[in-house]
């Protein structure tokens, strides 16, 4: 897929408006608790800065529903990115109006400017034209490097390039298109497909549209269990998503007849709660008992889960085998994410849940793409165009 790119452009004294993904999590006093998206733009941000050219960084966070609300302000994320870029970021209270238009009239080239969440107006969500209008009239050129939001056809990602013709794809949008279209075209075979976590009916586009280019499949968390039950296997209490279980039982129907690999769990960690203080076991079989949760993989799961692992050339993973955020239950999921950290295959892990099982197990540097977009690495990989890559194609 070929992108217009700022690669070779020239911005020197241009005021650029860089739409980031922004979206990062927050504690309570409104510290940022991974600052992963925030580091991801800043190829971008530092190379517009030293040709001179004014940013303008515009984001969302959360989803407030098109008003302010103060504990979604962007605020905290100007004092972040300046402490990383070692420069001050001038923050505009308002996206657009005369507070923004005041705060980018008096910045100078090579000045940076964030706006205020960009939600906090309904226009955004939208994709209204004036609001659109708006946010352009602050800049003379257009980046995109928000790729985790690129699947919403908002005023930020899609209206704002009517009334900015210059426009270009930021160095992260670039490696994550380059990173997901290796996945689809040609990968690497056996590809090898790791899905887990909650949300099955948000992956299971995904899943389908990858029967055609895996070569095996390997399920943990409520995707492993929404399985087992349309197996009509016993899940006990665990977590089953019923309303995909027709997808399921579909996709196992288009499995036999590809003759691909298709593994649930071996075994399970189950416990009587979700919480630090539950009584829990491991079973000896791919069943839950009856009264008992599924909470992670059991060691037989990843022995063979480590054994597909070692076997494959490329590998897609996204959501963690079980409660990772709980400490006795997190043993399968940092399994896993060691296993792929030491595989020797292209290695891309999507969704924010993955991501932090593998920055808290330490082995982010050895994975070949870290995706900063988990729905929109979803939808990329279902198939679907996103508007906002769409819109930046040559
Ligand atoms: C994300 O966190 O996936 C992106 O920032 C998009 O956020 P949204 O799902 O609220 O649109």
């Amino acid at each position: 897929m070929e992108l217009l790119t700022i690669q070779g452009k020239d911005y020197s004294g241009k005021r650029v408006f860089v739409r980031a993904d922004f979206n990062v999590p927050l504690d309570k006093d409104q510290h940022i608790t991974d600052d992963t998206r925030i580091r991801a733009s800043l190829e971008t941000i530092n190379f517009l800065l030293n040709q001179k050219a004014t940013v303008i960084l515009a984001s969302h966070l959360g989803r407030p529903k098109g008003k302010p609300e103060p504990s979604m302000s962007l605020s905290p994320v100007a004092r972040h990115l300046s402490a990383l870029i070692g420069k001050q970021v001038l923050f505009a209270n308002d996206c657009i109006g005369q507070e923004a238009k005041k705060i980018v009239n008096s910045a100078v080239a090579g000045d940076i400017v964030l706006l205020e969440n960009l939600r906090f107006h309904p226009g955004e969500e939208e994709n209204d034209e004036a609001f659109s209008k708006e946010l352009a009239e602050l800049a003379d050129c257009y980046v995109n490097d928000a790729f985790g939001s690129s699947h919403r056809a908002h005023a930020s990602i899609v209206g704002i390039t009517n009334f900015l013709q210059d426009k270009a794809a930021g160095f992260l949008i670039e490696k994550e298109v380059k990173a997901l279209s290796r996945l689809l075209e040609n990968p690497e075979r056996p590809f090898l497909l790791i899905v887990g976590g909650a949300k099955v009916s948000d992956k299971i586009g995904m899943l389908r549209n990858l029967l055609d280019k895996v070569d095996t499949v390997i399920t943990g968390g409520v995707m492993a269990y929404t399985f087992i039950r349309a197996n009509n296997w016993e899940t006990g209490n665990s977590k089953v998503e019923y309303d995909s279980i027709p997808l399921a039982k579909e996709i196992y129907r288009e499995i036999r007849k590809r003759h691909l690999e298709f593994h649930t769990p071996l075994d399970h960690v189950v416990a009587d709660k979700i919480a630090e203080d539950a009584h829990y076991f491991t079973t000896e079989r791919g069943t839950v008992p009856i009264g008992w949760i599924g909470v992670d993989i059991g060691p037989q799961a990843v022995w063979e889960y480590t054994d597909c692992i070692k076997r494959a050339k490329t590998i897609f993973w996204n959501g963690p085998m079980g409660v990772f955020e709980i400490e006795p239950f997190a043993k399968g999921t940092i399994e896993i994410a060691k296993a792929v950290a030491e595989s020797d295959a292209f290695t891309v892990i999507g969704g924010g849940d993955s991501i932090a099982a593998v920055n808290k197990a330490g082995f982010a540097d050895k994975i070949s793409h870290m995706c900063t977009g988990g729905g929109a690495s979803l939808e990329f990989l279902e198939g679907k165009g996103l508007p906002g890559i769409d819109i930046l194609k040559k």
